[in-house]
């Protein structure tokens, strides 16, 4: 099968496409025929080797996390899904998705992809909206309640709008001033260019308290301080990368990452596929310019994901 193949850590411009042999799916594993798969931050920090000390990788290293595809093959004791099953999945770290087939597990990182839900829009999912969700239940606002949104306009971001809107949530959300539209098409009541002026600064004109929590998917670090001037006494900085667990103010810091609680990403999936969830794509690359994909990715303002398209199986 053709991958994108990392030889070693390195820049992203070292990136190959080469032949590698398909996966075999172990007991409890299913293998499947790539049809769509996204970029996330995480699949350029593990070419490059950003994250060696938490996260290291093996090489010849095949990136990507979600894929979108075919079930072509099932492991021993696989009862939940069969060949010829549409599915969507995200499968850990390290999971090799950016090539033709690739190994998903049969648990609650796999769902059946309804049929109105194309690969491309299934491939979008999973890594944004089940680290989106984990982070909104760590916010724990109430309906009612108020949630400030640093990054909002990326991939997970975009979803995380919408699910904090489901919710009852008055959600106010940073991106660049060209965004607004955008972000208030995802729901956003309030939106804060946040290269204009001091996001805590904006965000106290509109909600003079302080808003109940912040989930900032840009900062890190000692840097979400200024996002924590942004939260009332007793409130919440959430992020998925890691700071301080205490800010002034009597804010506490909250750290948590992707979960994949059992039916969650068939549950949006279904609600991608009714209309309920807005999917929003905002590159697609074919396989051919996968490298060059992943290239761009970290240099590119994208509203929602990034997109690697297979070519269709009967074309083969
Ligand atoms: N722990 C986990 O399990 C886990 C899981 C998934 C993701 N993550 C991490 O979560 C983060 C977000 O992921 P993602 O997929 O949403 O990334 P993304 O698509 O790259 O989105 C990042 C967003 O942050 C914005 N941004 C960048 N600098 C900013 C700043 N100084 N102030 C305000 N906004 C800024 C970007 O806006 P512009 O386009 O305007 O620059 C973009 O909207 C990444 O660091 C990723 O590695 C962690």
């Amino acid at each position: 099968m053709k991958a994108l193949v990392a030889r070693d850590y390195g820049p992203l411009e070292d990136l190959v496409v080469e032949e590698m042999p398909v996966p075999v799916p172990g007991p409890g594993q299913l293998l499947v025929r790539t049809e769509a798969a996204a970029l996330n931050p995480a699949d350029t920090a593990l070419i490059t080797g950003a994250m060696r000390d938490v996260l290291p990788v093996g090489h010849p290293f095949i990136p990507g996390v979600d894929t979108a595809g075919i079930v072509v093959a099932v492991g021993e004791g696989v009862t939940r899904f069969a060949v010829g099953d549409p599915v969507l999945a995200w499968n850990g770290i390290p999971s090799g998705t950016l090539a033709e087939f690739a190994i998903v597990g049969d648990g609650p990182g796999t769902g059946h992809r309804p049929a109105a839900l194309d690969p491309v829009r299934a491939a979008a999912l999973p890594t944004a909206t089940l680290t989106g969700a984990a982070l909104l239940d760590a916010a724990e606002v109430k309906p009612g309640g108020t949630l400030l949104i640093v990054g909002a306009s990326g991939g997970i971001g975009s979803f995380l709008v919408q699910m904090a809107v489901q919710a009852g949530v008055r959600v106010l959300a940073t991106g660049r001033a060209e965004d607004e539209e955008y972000l208030r098409g995802l729901g956003a009541h309030e939106f804060i260019d946040y290269r204009d002026a001091a996001v805590a600064a904006q965000t106290r004109r509109l909600v003079p308290g302080g808003v109940d929590a912040v989930i900032d998917l840009a900062l890190a670090g000692p840097a979400l301080a200024g996002s924590a001037a942004a939260v009332r006494s007793g409130g919440l900085v959430v992020s998925p990368k890691g700071g301080p667990d205490l800010f002034d103010g009597g804010v506490t810091g909250v750290y948590t990452g992707v979960t994949r609680p059992e039916g969650r990403l068939e549950g949006f999936a279904t609600q991608a596929a009714e209309g309920r969830l807005q999917v929003p794509i905002a590159a697609e690359y074919p396989f051919a310019d996968v490298r060059q994909a992943v290239i761009d990715f970290p240099r590119r303002h994208l509203l929602g994901k990034a997109i690697v398209v297979f070519p269709p199986i009967e074309a083969e």
